[in-house]
């Protein structure tokens, strides 16, 4: 059996994420800019090349594999790919095979996924109010992904709404998202905005609402247990005691979670990223075109990436736009 990942603080990486796409059908405006302009075809990674991609990573002991984009649904025939990870699910070698998604498809594929061996997914919904969702979306419309969740659940998918907390924006919808979420028993995360993009950091900076105050919002209405659980990703979880519903709280900026990090991310395009704040990153492609029949040299390339993961991430809203901000795009790396 292959080594291990381990980097040099010694974190065995165990959560592979893997961008699909760089496009979307929604404009969030906390990921993408308006006018976006996306990658010709032809730099992606094939079907093909990501499927020796992350079974290569399988072979290396990532057992949680993430589907992200993009929109990870809106690429072409990307079903053929999802049910040929699934044979890594058959064979015990991955533990999960998962997506985070804007729920515009799952109409169309959930049932597909389930049947290749999906169990959960994650989807993002930061407000239940259409006008603000199409809003916050650019062009989203909400009916879509409620039918999306609908047809999640009927499918036999566990659902876990991740809510961006925006100050201003959703803070007034936190009763309203949480028991909409306990009613269909979905799990809820709240996540920090974090300042990635080149949109403006004011703009970012005056909705960041801390956590901190969202957890104080819940108990100020709730009571509110830590649950000592984790799930492999970077949320902290709570149980509201009159609901029975788990709440997680995703802390980039508040609570960092870096010395538990278990995970590296992979681009559309072949470019492994060691850490979702910082720029570095190493181009996997080369070993994997020059080397169409032998997987040696991308291991190798995969190994000397893991041994430069940094300890942590750069995010800090308290210092300005040249050295807090990122110009990478969320949807370049897929969150
Ligand atoms: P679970 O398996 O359900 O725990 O999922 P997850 O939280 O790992 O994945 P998801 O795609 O739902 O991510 C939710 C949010 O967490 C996204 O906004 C990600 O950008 C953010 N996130 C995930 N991993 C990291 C990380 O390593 N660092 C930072 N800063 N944010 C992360
Ligand atoms: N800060 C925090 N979360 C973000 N997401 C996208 N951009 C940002 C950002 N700048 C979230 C999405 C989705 C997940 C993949 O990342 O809402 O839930
Ligand atoms: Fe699309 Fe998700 Fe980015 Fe919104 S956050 S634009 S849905 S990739």
């Amino acid at each position: 059996m292959a080594a291990p990942l381990i980097d040099p603080f010694q974190r065995a990486i165990t959560y592979l994420r893997v961008s699909v796409t760089d496009r979307c059908d929604f404009r969030c405006v906390y990921c993408m800019a308006e006018n976006m302009t996306f990658l010709p075809k032809k730099e992606l990674l094939t079907l093909e090349e990501l499927d020796r991609m992350c079974s290569t990573f399988v072979r290396l002991g990532v057992r949680k594999l993430r589907i992200t984009g993009g929109e990870p649904l809106v690429r072409r025939d990307i079903m053929t790919f999802f049910g040929s990870m699934g044979r890594h699910l058959d064979s015990g070698a991955l533990e999960e095979l998962t997506l985070t998604t804007n729920g515009s498809q799952l109409e169309r594929f959930a049932q597909q996924l389930a049947d290749v061996g999906v169990r959960r997914v994650n989807i993002s919904l930061d407000t239940l109010d259409e006008g603000k969702f199409a809003d916050i979306t650019r062009w989203g419309r909400l009916p879509q992904v409620l039918r999306g969740i609908d047809a999640a659940q009927a499918a036999g998918l566990r659902v876990k709404i991740n809510a961006v907390a925006l100050k201003g924006f959703n803070e007034d919808e936190l009763p309203r998202i949480t028991e909409w979420c306990a009613e269909r028993d979905m799990d809820l995360t709240w996540i920090e905005v974090m300042p990635m993009g080149d949109i403006g950091n004011e703009n970012r900076l005056g909705q960041y609402w801390s956590l901190k105050d969202v957890r104080a919002a819940y108990e100020g209405a709730y009571t509110v247990t830590d649950l000592p659980e984790r799930t492999g990703g970077p949320a902290r979880y709570v149980r509201l005691e009159e609901t029975g519903q788990k709440i997680g709280f995703i802390t980039p900026l508040s609570h960092n979670f870096c010395e538990s990090c278990n995970r590296v991310r992979i681009t559309c395009t072949g470019e492994i990223y060691m850490c979702l704040g910082q720029e570095d990153m190493a181009d996997l492609r080369p070993a994997l075109r020059n080397f169409p029949q032998d997987d040696r040299p991308l291991e190798d390339a995969i190994r000397a990436a893991i041994d430069l993961k940094p300890k942590g991430h750069d995010f800090d809203y308290s210092r300005q736009r040249a050295d807090g901000q990122m110009s990478r795009h969320m949807s370049h790396t897929g969150g």
